[in-house]
């Protein structure tokens, strides 16, 4: 058999809402035509972030039961513990409500100010943090788009202080695209060189495994868990989103060997998450987190899951929709500054005609959300691509689902000559794609 499918069954369903065309405009329009502001009861499709919207298993949902809710030393965090362990190789394990707080522990205890932290590309709320703790975000991107480019690399050393280099696994910014195992080694000992620590932002650390086994020689054959072992055993630290590929709605952690740093990490996780065995957390969800994070590595899962992104890919590029090639696991992306040329904003402006014509919700990685204010007040310094994410949640959505997006967006590029730009009217000065106000010109 070659057609793939999904490979569980459906246990427990969820309604969809189907507003119509006028509440669609009335809800855009009341949105300030910002989908993050679009209540979900709007949504038809709900395609905005593959993050804490994955459908838990029945092993996870009979987990969470079991949860152990001791505020210290619980049941749950061993389990935990010991499930990360045994992926990463890290001794040091410490939990956390989600990404951008293990994120703001890793980078406030290793950046001093004015310190760079350098990546294949920093994802939003990490770019944040580096900020946030007085550092610069530098983002040196190979062509490929996954991979970070070594020698720009090794030449930043250079003309930066470099306290730390992340690659983040897979390239969230530019298309969902692996770190090959290859740029992680010759990173590794360009880190080793220069004295830095390597980091992973691993928030789809099985999925860049499973592009590891398609595309390397080397690791044809393997299994994605024995290659995302490896990967792991290749850094200093690790800081993930488990919304991700913990197939949970929420968590997150930091992991790592070095007991100094840990212990360091680990007085902030206490002012600001919790005791260091729950971090934020419930029992409950430390119990789920351990499941999933066993379930992701699974081949046919992993194949499905790419499989039914290639199969979308495919088919929006069929219809007229300039799709990123080589399409990856966590979504597919779409070139609106191809699809909209000449329009200010293009990428807000496709999302609101999606959303306009099939009440679907996809997200913007362009300027808005990757783009700089010019310090001079000038227009913004634009982001390198305007791009459309239409993100996969895991288990959630089936092939029909995605028939319907197709069709929507076969319509939308039909009447993309009349499709105006957009303008911001309101924007907050920190990650300002969340709560920003546009209007159409
Ligand atoms: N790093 C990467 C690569 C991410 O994609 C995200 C989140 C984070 C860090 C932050 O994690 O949300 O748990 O605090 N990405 C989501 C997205 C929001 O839609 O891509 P978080």
């Amino acid at each position: 058999m070659t057609a793939f499918m999904e490979p569980f069954r459906i246990k427990s369903v969820e309604p969809i809402a189907f507003p119509t065309a006028a509440e669609r405009r009335a809800a855009l329009e009341a949105a300030g035509y910002n989908l993050f502001k679009i209540d979900a009861d709007q949504i038809t499709i709900d395609l905005l972030t593959d993050s804490g919207t994955g459908a838990m298993s029945a092993a996870q949902w009979s987990a969470l039961l079991s949860g152990d809710e001791s505020y210290a030393g619980a049941r749950s965090f061993r389990r935990f513990e010991s499930v990360v362990r045994d992926l990463t190789g890290f001794a040091e394990v410490l939990p956390v409500h989600q990404g951008r707080a293990a994120e703001r522990l890793v980078l406030s205890a290793l950046l001093k100010p004015g310190q760079a932290s350098v990546s294949n590309t920093h994802f939003d709320t990490t770019r944040a943090h580096v900020e946030l703790a007085g550092g610069k975000a530098v983002d040196l991107p190979a062509p490929d788009g996954g991979n970070i480019d070594l020698v720009r690399l090794r030449a930043s050393f250079a003309t930066e202080d470099v306290a730390c280099v992340v690659l983040t696994v897979t390239n969230n910014g530019l298309g969902g695209k692996p770190v090959l195992m290859e740029n992680i080694r010759a990173t590794r000992a360009i880190c080793d060189e220069f004295g830095v620590p390597l980091t992973l932002d691993a928030a789809r650390f099985a999925e860049n495994a499973y592009l590891i086994t398609e595309l390397e020689p080397e690791f044809t054959g393997h299994s994605p868990r024995k290659v995302a072992e490896l990967m792991f055993r290749s850094a200093d630290i690790i800081w993930a989103s488990l919304k991700k590929d913990g197939i949970a709605n929420i968590g997150g952690l930091v992991a790592l060997n070095d007991p100094d740093l840990a212990a360091r990490c680990r007085l902030e996780l206490i002012a600001y998450e919790g005791f260091p065995t729950y971090g934020g957390l419930a029992g409950r969800d430390l119990d789920a987190l351990a499941q999933g994070l066993l379930e992701v590595t699974e081949p046919s899962y992993l194949r499905y899951r790419a499989e039914s992104a290639r199969w979308f890919g495919e088919a929006l590029r069929a219809v007229g929709m300039p799709v990123v090639e080589p399409v990856g696991l966590h979504a597919v992306y779409i070139d609106a500054g191809e699809l909209l040329p000449g329009r200010n904003l293009p990428a807000n402006a496709l999302l609101a005609e999606l959303y306009l014509e099939g009440g679907i919700r996809a997200s913007e990685l362009g300027t808005l959300a990757f783009g700089r204010v010019d310090p001079a007040g000038g227009p913004d310094i634009p982001s390198a691509r305007e791009l459309v994410r239409f993100c996969l949640p895991r288990r959630v959505y089936t092939r029909s689902h995605l028939e319907y997006v197709v069709e929507a967006a076969a319509a939308v590029v039909k009447r993309a000559e009349a499709i105006p730009g957009y303008r911001i009217v309101h924007q907050d000065p920190v990650m300002r794609h969340f709560t920003a106000r546009l209007a159409p010109m």
